[in-house]
């Protein structure tokens, strides 16, 4: 670590992903202090929160100099889309997150394609189009599913895969008519299909240096069996043997490498957390698309698995001083159960009273997202979709598993709903019980 002072840092964001990095903070021998803003009810209890609208970045500078921070952690990509780092680098403080020239690669979703098309990286074929009448004309010469991608931010809602041409259609006008991503949508990538396993591949980045987190697999779906709406995330576990050693090899030189060595070329000084979204096909894999964060809740199983400090390797990558060689990682498992609120993922209900266990197990961790603390009695109420993980780590897959459900079993709201599958596809591979479906 090339720093003498102790870190004071400041950590953006609220979720699930910011208290897993606020708990590694804690951790953390290199840090005096920590802030969050706006941070949950659960982050409360362990750390001054300040109240902040994310998007506000004059504001969250004025923050970070307020609070004498000289380490700033930005957990969410909208500040960085919205040139976050930029503006705390600009006022002399060291950043974890990207510049906005690098979050562009997940703020349009055309900037990204076109990206990967320039450095020959392997992705599924696309067309961008701003005019309804040229993209609905385009869809009938594509074979089924078609891929329909807003182009900007949409919290995690602008894709739509059309299993009918019917259903492409309906996608193509809500976007480009309708707007309904607002100006989101003005742009729109339409896309093949790729068959295959999704896994998540995170980056903690530095120039052209990196270290790569083990693969994992978040779920998506709402319910049992990959059903029902898409989601932020209904859980995660950590490693996801989808990736084999040859796929990994393959992630890091067809897609890895060149991907950062054309950001370089490109001259953006990415310094944070790259999120490659994978599928892994019959041909290889491929890009589906870049995240400028750590995903949440794939954050809460990555973290706890690094032994080696992961303030120092934020730090390191902020200040280009990173060396990946020698960062260690866990053996074992971690999953994470997303415990969501009622009529999650459509309309939520809030202020539903919470109860946790008074002991934790060992290896468990309950990590907040959509809570607040009532402040005059301290009492916890749900206040957002996803609203606790149960944690686990493990020595093995199905040790992680049983421990975070046992967790889950002891957490009570009303409403609560979780998936009793997480990570099934993975132990069924493990036991040999399942096959890769290709
Ligand atoms: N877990 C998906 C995401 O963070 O976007």
């Amino acid at each position: 670590m090339i720093t003498t002072e102790l870190l004071h840092i400041l950590i953006i964001g609220s979720g699930g992903r910011e208290h897993a990095l606020l708990q590694a903070c804690l951790r953390s021998p290199l840090v005096a202090s920590v802030a969050v803003a706006p941070g949950n009810g659960g982050m409360e209890a362990e750390a001054a929160c300040y109240p902040l609208d994310v998007g506000d970045v004059p504001a969250a500078v004025a923050l970070a100099k307020r609070l004498g921070t000289n380490f700033v952690i930005v957990g969410p990509e909208v500040p960085l889309a919205l040139g976050l780092a930029d503006a705390l680098e600009g006022a002399g403080l060291v950043v974890y997150g990207p510049c906005r020239a690098g979050a562009l690669l997940e703020a349009s979703k055309t900037h990204s394609k076109a990206f990967l098309e320039r450095h020959n990286i392997p992705t599924a074929r696309g067309e961008k189009f701003t005019e309804i009448n040229a993209a609905l004309a385009s869809l009938s010469g594509r074979p089924l599913p078609i891929v329909i991608k807003a182009d900007g931010l949409a919290a995690g809602k602008g894709v739509i895969i059309a299993r009918t041409y019917e259903e492409a259609a309906k996608a193509v006008r809500a976007m480009l008519d309708e707007r309904v991503f607002g100006e989101s949508g003005a742009e729109i990538l339409i896309e093949d299909f790729m068959e295959g396993e999704e896994a998540s591949i995170m980056l903690m980045v530095s120039g052209q240096r990196y270290v790569m987190l083990p693969p994992s697999q978040d779920h998506k779906r709402v319910g049992d069996g990959d059903t029902g709406p898409n989601t932020g995330g209904m859980g995660a576990y950590a490693p996801a043997s989808v990736v084999t050693p040859d796929v990994r090899q393959r992630v890091l030189s067809e897609i890895v490498e060149p991907t950062l060595a054309g950001l370089v070329a490109e001259g953006v000084d990415y310094r944070g957390t790259l999120y490659v979204g994978i599928m892994v096909t019959r041909d290889g894999p491929k890009v589906v698309e870049f995240n400028v964060r750590f995903g949440d809740p794939e954050c809460q199983v990555l973290l706890p698995l690094l032994e080696s400090d992961v303030v120092q390797l934020m730090h390191d990558c902020a200040t280009g001083h990173l060396v990946p060689e020698g960062v260690r990682i866990k053996p074992g498992a971690a999953v994470i159960i997303t415990l969501a609120a009622a009529g999650y993922p459509g309309t939520i209900r809030k202020n539903d009273g919470i109860t946790l266990p008074d002991e934790l197990p060992r290896g468990t961790q309950i990590l907040h997202s959509g809570t607040r603390r009532d402040v005059a009695t301290g009492r916890l109420f749900t206040n957002g979709g996803r609203v606790l993980g149960a944690t686990a780590l493990g020595e093995t897959l199905s040790e992680a598993v049983a421990s975070a459900y046992a967790l889950a079993g002891k957490i009570h709201f009303d409403g609560m709903h979780y998936r009793r599958d997480i990570a099934a596809r993975q132990l069924g591979r493990d036991s040999g019980a399942a096959s890769r479906n290709f």
